[in-house]
């Protein structure tokens, strides 16, 4: 990193952090102003064997960033042929349509059981769950765990995913055409896991796959139908684990949809 000016270290990485700046890609800085480009260096963060060098390109371009378009295109018929859940993550580990990919360390597929009643599905990994490969992995995972808990369930006894498998620079929410592109992968996954009962953790979570357009205070302990592809499902919006930490005074209600989730497990 260089430090410009007199900022004191301290300050400048605060600001870095505080921008979303939280891990190190190579461990030179690079001027990207310089008319010579800098030579290869290797990677700091391990990244999977299959990703492409997202800096310093040595071989073709990376078949990313593709217009948004057709990236919609690709995932939509390349969802459409996995006859599996795992043949659904082989195909999104060799799907180069969203940018996501080129800054996070790995894909966050799913966590839990396939084929549970309850299946969850929230915005997009963050750090810990980038770091780790699975979903609700960090602070707001240690929360819906107890929220779980306080219902008789278990992360056994549940399906985990989001609406875009790569973490977000900075744990931004993901724009609108990143949740497009990975919109048909997640529907399918959820064809696919086959469970009796959606719930979308978020706003963001209930209007990508409910098309919702009001806010999640005015959708959250509604019910809607979902159409999985093969069969029709219910479905609860629900505050996100992160928004009910920042805002644990609206934990109740949180708490309310929990119950109205059990009731709707109990009563089939
Ligand atoms: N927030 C999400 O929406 N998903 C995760 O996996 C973690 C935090």
């Amino acid at each position: 990193m260089v430090l410009t000016g007199n900022k004191p270290a301290r300050e400048l990485i605060d600001f870095y952090l505080e921008a979303g700046v939280d891990a190190l890609l190579n461990e030179a800085p690079v001027d990207h102003f310089a008319e010579e480009p800098p030579p290869l260096q290797p990677a700091v963060r391990a990244a999977p064997a299959a990703a492409p060098e997202t800096r310093f390109p040595a071989g073709p371009a990376p078949a990313f960033p593709q217009a948004p378009d057709a990236a919609v295109m690709e995932a939509r018929s390349t969802a459409k042929g996995a006859q599996s859940l795992e043949e659904l993550r082989e195909i999104l580990q060799r799907f180069d349509g969203c940018a996501l990919k080129a800054t996070a360390t790995q894909l966050v597929f799913a966590d839990g059981t396939p084929g549970a009643r309850v299946m969850l599905v929230g915005e997009a990994p963050g750090r810990d769950e980038d770091l780790e490969g699975l979903p609700f992995v960090g602070r707001s995972g240690k929360l819906l765990d107890r929220m779980l808990a306080a219902i008789g369930l278990d992360r056994t006894q549940v399906y985990i995913a989001n609406i875009v498998p790569w973490r977000p620079p900075g744990n931004r929410t993901p724009t609108p055409q990143e949740s497009q592109i990975c919109l048909p992968f997640i529907t399918r996954q959820i064809e696919l896991a086959n469970p009796d009962i959606l719930v979308c953790l978020g706003g963001p979570s209930a209007q990508t796959l409910l098309g919702l357009k009001e806010g999640i205070t005015k959708t959250r302990g509604r019910w809607f139908n979902f159409d999985t592809g093969t069969r029709e499902i219910r479905a609860i919006p629900t505050f996100h684990p992160a928004f009910l930490l920042r805002s644990p005074l609206q934990k109740r209600f949180a708490w309310r949809d929990f119950l109205a989730i059990k009731k709707a497990l109990a009563a089939n």
